[in-house]
């Protein structure tokens, strides 16, 4: 990307992280108002418990559509490689020769045995010209061509060109990484994005590498588990002590682009700026909580300058409608990952403020599990992002809203 796209994308976001602001003061000198949805939402309790729905949600959602998988710069080189592992499948994404990403998936044509264990935290990446199996020594190259079998005589006869890697479709798109589980055909990152393609586009992925990764499981529903992202109506009481410190409690301003959508709290510091002249705020820095949909969150934050941070939590179903997993990530811009670890130090899933939303999470489905049939919740008005989060998947799944 020139210099010149690179301050393009850089006014674009001093230009909407002014007006996101602008929202947020307005509500602040209203006496602290929010982003409200037309009516409140009402839903029934099997729509988190039901199995029929939690399969459902599986095959059309997470295996035969694109599901963000990772950033470019986890596989800066030929030969990196990065397994992602959701909803019982394994696949390997590498970067070939020519710096195109591949992906298949994570099993050998042998007899099956898991070709590439996942990173352990803390391990550097792994980076070869051979996908090698622990099992028996079957080597692929980058194209997922079978290249070496030892013992070769004993598979005499045996078709060799037919032995190869599965492959996954797999797109990078301005950083990003996109996989389909299930899908056929190549991937329209811009066609699933739709009028989000800009707003992902502005946040420059491509130029934010990998500081830290981990993984949490929860007895909840990963649905549940989501809307805790959604909203800021929690911040005075569940947070108190923690986000409801530097953040007012339900003041948002919310935007929808498609089944996606941008969120943005009002920190406390905004205060100070009702009631002055826009010409003496200090600069805006953009940021943001942006759902992709169907899973991802990506919150963004600008530091000072340059550096700007992003952590992302993909949130997965389990094996039943009770449990779900989630892959948090940490990346950095403009700050190299030791500093930034050395600045703010460990962030990891566990966070308290996470600790806070998964345990109400996993205490909530406890009791919507044996919920007297028929019982119903409901989203406020001033739960927009929720409410088309919920909309989103009902539409693609086809159910009623
Ligand atoms: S299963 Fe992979 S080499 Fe045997
Ligand atoms: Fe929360």
């Amino acid at each position: 990307m020139t210099d010149r796209s690179r301050e393009e994308l850089a006014a674009r976001r001093g230009r909407e992280a002014l007006a996101i602001r602008r929202r947020l003061v307005a509500h602040l000198a209203a006496g602290g108002t929010t982003d409200f949805a037309a009516a409140p939402m009402e839903h029934s309790v099997e729509w988190y418990t039901d199995p029929a729905w939690a399969a459902r949600e599986v095959r059309e959602l997470f295996l035969e559509r694109p599901l963000m998988v990772g950033l470019s710069q986890e596989l800066p080189g030929a030969g990196d490689r990065l397994v992602f592992e959701a909803v019982g499948r394994s696949v390997v994404v590498v970067r070939d020769e020519s710096g195109v990403l591949r992906a298949f998936r994570n099993m050998c044509a042998h007899r099956g045995a898991k070709l590439v264990r996942p990173a352990a935290e803390g391990r550097g990446r792994e980076s070869s010209s051979r996908i090698t199996c622990p099992f028996h020594a079957w080597s692929y190259d980058l194209q997922g061509t079978l290249r070496s079998v030892p013992g070769a005589p004993a598979f005499e006869g045996l078709e060799r060109r037919t032995r190869r890697l599965i492959p996954v479709p797999v797109a990078e798109w301005n950083g990003a990484i996109f996989v389909c589980l299930e899908g056929h055909g190549p991937l329209e990152c811009a066609r699933f994005l739709g009028e989000f393609a800009p707003v992902i586009e502005q946040l420059e992925l491509g130029q934010f590498k990998p500081v830290q990764s981990s993984a949490l499981q929860a007895r909840t529903n990963w649905k549940y588990a989501l809307d805790t992202y959604g909203e800021g109506y929690h911040f005075g009481t569940l947070h108190a002590s923690t986000i409801g410190v530097t953040h007012f409690p339900n003041v948002a301003v919310f935007d929808a682009f498609g089944p996606h959508w941008r969120l943005n709290f009002a920190a406390r510091a905004l205060a100070g700026l009702v009631g002055r002249p826009e010409s003496a705020w200090p600069l805006a820095e953009y940021g943001g909580i942006h759902f992709l949909f169907p899973n991802t969150v990506l919150v963004v934050g600008g530091l000072e300058g340059e550096e700007a941070f992003v952590r992302a939590f993909r949130i997965f179903p389990g094996a039943t409608p009770g449990e779900m997993s989630c892959q948090f990530a940490v990346y950095a811009r403009g700050i190299t990952p030791e500093a930034y670890r050395a600045r703010f130090g460990v962030d990891d899933s566990r966070s308290e403020v996470t600790e806070e939303d998964y345990r109400i999470a996993v205490e909530a489905f406890a009791n919507l599990a044996v919920a007297p049939a028929g019982s119903r919740l409901v989203f406020g008005r001033n739960e927009p992002a929720i409410q088309a989060f919920h909309r989103a998947v009902a539409e693609a799944l086809g159910a009623p809203t």
